[in-house]
């Protein structure tokens, strides 16, 4: 998802996310993606709100934030490019595509670029295993990526913002 959909952290607007879905059993998982979900990511100051409303320590949810490697603790690039690292995907050269995407955008995996354009982040299985190496950009799943498609498919953002393509 581009950044664009997401919202600013707001104390308030998370209060009221928070008690949306507070009353679900095991509440904790749906409070952390309503929020990621709006926001992007989880911002610190939604840990207080978060044990106070779901009467849990502050470790409980952090260990769930960190165990779980889909949420973000800061806020993510303008784009979410997730490169598949996973056995089917490994086999066909995701390793040489990470390296290629690390290279082309100046940054590693796991990060986000200096001008906040783009999130690079490792997922292990996009579901598209038979048409491997698999990414995903801003939610949309492409299957057979060699470095010239991953080139084509982040040209219109680099063109955008005057970087190199
Ligand atoms: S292993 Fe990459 S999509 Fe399944």
């Amino acid at each position: 998802m581009k950044l664009d959909a997401y919202r600013t952290w707001d104390d308030e607007r998370a209060r009221r996310l928070i008690e949306a879905v507070a009353h679900l059993p095991g509440a904790l998982l749906p409070v952390l993606h309503s929020l990621q979900d709006e926001f992007g990511y989880i911002d610190d100051a939604a840990i207080p709100l978060i044990t106070d409303a779901l009467n849990v320590s502050r470790a409980e949810v952090v260990g769930v934030i960190h165990f779980y490697h889909d949420f973000r603790t800061a806020p993510p690039g303008r784009h979410t490019l997730r490169v598949c690292r996973a056995e089917s995907c490994q086999s066909m050269g995701s390793q040489a595509l990470a390296a290629h995407i690390e290279e082309r955008l100046g940054t590693p995996m796991e990060s986000t670029t200096a001008d906040g354009e783009f999130t690079l982040e490792n997922v292990y299985c996009l579901g598209n295993c038979a048409l491997s190496p698999a990414v995903m950009l801003d939610g949309r799943l492409y299957g057979r990526v060699t470095p010239e498609r991953v080139d084509a498919l982040l040209a219109p953002a680099l063109t955008a913002t005057g970087g190199a393509a």
